[in-house]
């Protein structure tokens, strides 16, 4: 069976950071470390990705999920 580690992108900008993306990194890291996730992704902290009108933002793959929370983010890992 392949084994594939997903890339998750929260963006740490300042728009997204007055939307508590680092409260939903937070969250998400704690969601990740444990259940059926565990091992199977990485989250990378980025700065600006350009999308600061639909803040907090969260890139999944290749997917852009704008005015994230945590349920949408693992509602689409489940996706993917
Ligand atoms: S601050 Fe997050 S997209 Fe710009």
């Amino acid at each position: 069976m392949e084994s594939r580690r997903r890339l998750i992108f929260v963006c740490e900008g300042s728009d997204c950071k007055k939307e508590d993306s680092k409260g939903l990194r937070k969250s998400l890291e704690k969601e990740l470390s444990s259940g059926e996730f565990k091992g199977q992704c990485k989250l990378i902290r980025t700065k600006c990705m350009d999308f600061c009108k639909s803040a907090p933002v969260v890139i999944i793959g290749d997917h852009v999920s704008k005015k994230t929370n945590l349920k949408k983010v693992i509602e689409q890992l489940k996706k993917s």
